[in-house]
């Protein structure tokens, strides 16, 4: 059986909705969060605290990286990326098409595909749209990205136009591979292309009626957050909420702050994903439910509340503020363990109190009011 998604309820204000997507590993509830498994671990978490503890739906990882390692040879050999690592509830995998030009070294984009060399090791790879369908094939995901060209910001008109109508070609590639190829595990695989356009409107607009035309079974918003201000990423956003058919989930790939998702939820979005809690929790940067806090500066020595007393989970509720700068102080890898675990449970939670709030009827009113508070730096 394909994907299904379901609108359950709309908040009147905004554009903001409440629903459910199904997929062949049980169902995920949106607005979502994913926490990004890269190599196939959410870094320095258990799955064990990522199902329990953090609860999430859903999780990433990326072509790129699996690719690379362990190559497709050794997750064909486990069954598929859930058996290897042990997680049974959905994954999605990103194509690859923003690592190769964030990661990858000496990169040629040509029709066929990009040309590059492994972060790892220096050796050449070519990826085309079609490799990439066959890799999102032997990694399992339920959801898997298209292969896709993320132009830096800013971009020139020429440019971004000439790697938008590119990312259509490769997209038409990557529907006919599909179409010609089987899952290997025996269960449905859903395409996501992916809208560009940097920040041209009229590119934006062209973009968003394309990936709309491939009547996909969800759609996703690619190109932004990557070093635009806010307002010109919720302007685009915006715009391409209002192209995208409403009866399919949308993914904003790799947003953002607490307020960035907020804001997104309310133009429309359903779907997020982003390093930045795992990433500033292994820095000592916690996002919490009275603000933000760097665990390094010294005024949290002997603080002893919990690290978040505004939630119930194990990470916010057990380790004090104090014990935590203590651990970061000491190079202990408890730290960027615990604060992880916390900073996403805080996502999920965050995402959670939005679609409560848009069942309830007040989500823009909470919004704007919680929206200072999480920000502030404390
Ligand atoms: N992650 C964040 N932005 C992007 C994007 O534009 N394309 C892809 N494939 N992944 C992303």
């Amino acid at each position: 059986m394909g994907l299904t998604f379901e609108v359950k309820h709309k908040n009147p204000q905004t554009k903001a909705r409440a629903g459910k997507i199904t997929t062949a590993h049980g169902e995920i509830k949106t607005p979502i969060f994913m926490p990004v498994g890269t190599v196939g671990t959410v870094k320095a978490v258990h799955q064990r605290e990522l199902k329990e503890d953090i609860n999430a739906e859903i999780i990433l990882g990326n072509t790129y990286h699996l690719y690379l390692r362990p190559g497709t040879e050794i997750l064909e050999k486990a069954g598929g990326l859930h058996k290897f690592n042990g997680w049974d509830r959905p994954i999605l995998t990103d194509s690859g098409g923003y690592q190769v030009f964030s990661l990858a070294n000496n990169r040629k984009i040509k029709e066929e595909g990009v040309t590059f060399r492994s972060h790892i090791d220096g050796s050449k790879h070519l990826f085309t749209p079609e490799k990439v369908m066959d890799i999102e094939r032997s990694i399992g995901a339920d959801i898997i990205m298209a292969f896709d060209e993320c132009p830096p910001y800013p971009s020139d008109y020429t440019y971004a136009k000439n790697s938008m109508h590119l990312t259509h070609r490769w997209l038409q590639r990557c529907v006919d591979r599909l179409n010609e190829t089987e899952p290997l595990y025996g269960y449905h695989q859903a395409l996501f292309p992916i809208v560009q356009g940097s920040t041209y409107r009229d590119l934006r607009t062209q973009s968003a009626e394309t990936i709309a035309s491939h009547n996909c079974e969800g759609n996703a918003i690619g190109g932004l957050s990557v070093g635009e201000p806010a307002e010109m990423m919720y302007e685009h956003t915006e715009l391409v909420c209002s192209i995208l058919p409403e009866d399919k989930p949308r993914y904003l790939m790799g947003v953002g702050t607490p307020a960035n998702i907020l804001e997104n939820i309310a133009l429309g979005v359903d779907m997020f994903d982003c390093v930045m809690p795992t990433r500033q929790a292994r820095h000592g940067m916690v996002f919490t439910t009275q603000g933000i806090i760097n665990l390094k500066n010294k005024k949290w020595e002997d603080d002893f509340s919990p690290l978040d007393p505004g939630l119930e989970g194990y990470s916010s509720s057990f380790y004090t503020k104090a014990y935590l700068r203590h651990l970061f102080k000491a190079g202990e890898a408890l730290g960027g363990m615990a604060a992880s675990v916390h900073n996403l449970s805080f996502y999920l939670w965050l995402v959670r109190e939005a679609r409560q709030h848009i069942i309830d009827g007040d989500f823009r009113e909470w919004k704007n009011a919680i929206i200072p508070t999480l920000m502030q730096r404390l």
